[in-house]
């Protein structure tokens, strides 16, 4: 055989699983379906900004060995995500925290906020959660749930929060303390230089060929290698036999607009029913780019259909049930392993990309 492994997607886990093998003297090949390397974290320059096309990606973890491993490919800056939300033209800091409920409240002690929460939680008295509402509404209280949560969670399903399951909210943190900080983990910032160096670096001496669809010539590549690593959608893969896994869509409208600076933030939430994007990015606040000029991009959510590029996994019962059918004859493969997002039908951080594409060359050492 030409190769040891053929490998279907230059997304971070395919590219981080043909480095490693690489490294051990396995001969591989990467084809991948775009223009372009490095799947959904591929960033491009447009005017001194890294734009993310695919997307806002912040590195956060609180995995070691993780941080150590990304950190041989790039220098990360000390971006810290502080989200920050337009609720009727009255702005909010995210996580929900002493500043949030400053800003709603007025309170400005943790012992008023919690007061107020708690007296908001208990009046509702729900016991079981039926629905997504209930179950916000449970945690945190009606004010936070009105002014942060309900329209956003709408325009990303579609649906009523009454009519959303409760599991897709298991917790809302709450804290207490003046910290815009979104994140917890010990580790967090943005590659200085984007993303695409990165997967540039991890694909060093190892054949990529581009716009190439595995599904276009699956015989010709069937025979290329003694193994192939598929990082597509799983379904795909097995010709939908079972049905077809469902996804959440996202629509990105990118402009460059003749101001240095338009929103002071690189994330900002929209969080009112009647405004139809989710967020807006403004690209150069994740790494200060020093440019006359700005980036932002508007984010729709949309219903997904087949053939559109797939965001979010819907993992309810209905596609956890079916994709454990795939599950099951991906299970009896010898020569073909599933990965990544699509390929295992899981969302995940690049920090979890990593550490399962770890994993999986670990497993195949
Ligand atoms: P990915 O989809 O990137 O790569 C798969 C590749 O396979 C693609 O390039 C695709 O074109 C190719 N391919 C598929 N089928 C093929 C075929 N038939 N033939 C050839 N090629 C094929 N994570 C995080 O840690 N912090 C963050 O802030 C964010 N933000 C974020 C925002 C949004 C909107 C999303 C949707 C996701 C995030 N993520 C994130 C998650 C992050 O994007 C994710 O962890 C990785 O990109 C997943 O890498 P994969 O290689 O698994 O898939």
């Amino acid at each position: 055989m030409e190769y040891d492994y053929l490998i279907v997607g230059s997304g971070l886990f395919g590219s981080v699983f043909a480095h490693e093998m690489n490294k051990i003297g396995k001969k591989c090949l990467i084809i991948e379906k775009r223009s372009t390397i490095g799947g959904n974290i591929y960033t491009q320059n447009i005017e001194n900004i890294n734009v993310h096309k695919y997307g806002a990606h912040i590195f956060h973890t609180n995995d070691e060995e993780v941080w150590t491993y990304i950190n041989q490919f790039t220098k990360f800056n000390r971006f810290t995500n502080s989200p920050v939300v337009n609720y009727k033209g009255k702005l909010y800091n995210l996580p929900f925290n002493m500043n949030t409920f400053y800003q709603i409240w007025g309170v400005k002690t943790p012992a008023e906020a919690k007061e107020i929460i708690e007296k908001e939680k208990s009046e509702y008295k729900i016991e079981t959660p039926k629905n997504l509402e209930e179950q916000a509404i449970s945690l945190v209280g009606t004010t936070i749930y009105e002014i942060l949560i309900k329209g956003y969670t709408e325009k990303q399903w579609e649906k009523p929060c009454d009519k959303l399951p409760s599991f897709i909210i298991k917790r809302l943190p709450v804290r207490f303390t003046f910290d815009n900080n979104y994140f917890n983990d010990l580790y967090q910032g943005i590659p200085i230089g984007g993303y695409t160096q990165i997967i540039e670096k991890l694909l060093e001496g190892i054949d990529v060929k581009l716009n190439t669809d595995y599904f276009n010539n699956k015989e010709k590549w069937d025979k290329i290698s003694d193994k192939i690593l598929f990082t597509g959608m799983i379904d795909q893969y097995y010709d939908y036999c079972y049905g077809e896994l469902e996804y959440r869509g996202l629509n990105f409208e990118t402009e460059v607009l003749d101001t240095d600076n338009y929103q002071g933030n690189a994330v900002f939430n929209y969080t009112e029913a009647e405004i139809p994007y989710t967020r807006i990015i403004e690209h150069k606040h994740f790494e200060n780019a020093q440019s006359d000029k700005t980036v932002i991009t508007h984010e729709y959510p949309k219903t997904w259909t087949k053939n559109e590029e797939a965001y979010y996994p819907i993992n309810d019962e209905r596609n956890s049930a079916l994709y454990e059918k795939y599950n099951k004859l991906a299970k009896k493969e010898s020569k073909i392993l599933f990965g990544g997002r699509l390929g295992m039908y899981k969302y995940m951080n690049m920090d979890e990309v990593i550490k399962e594409a770890l994993n999986l060359v670990k497993s195949e050492k």
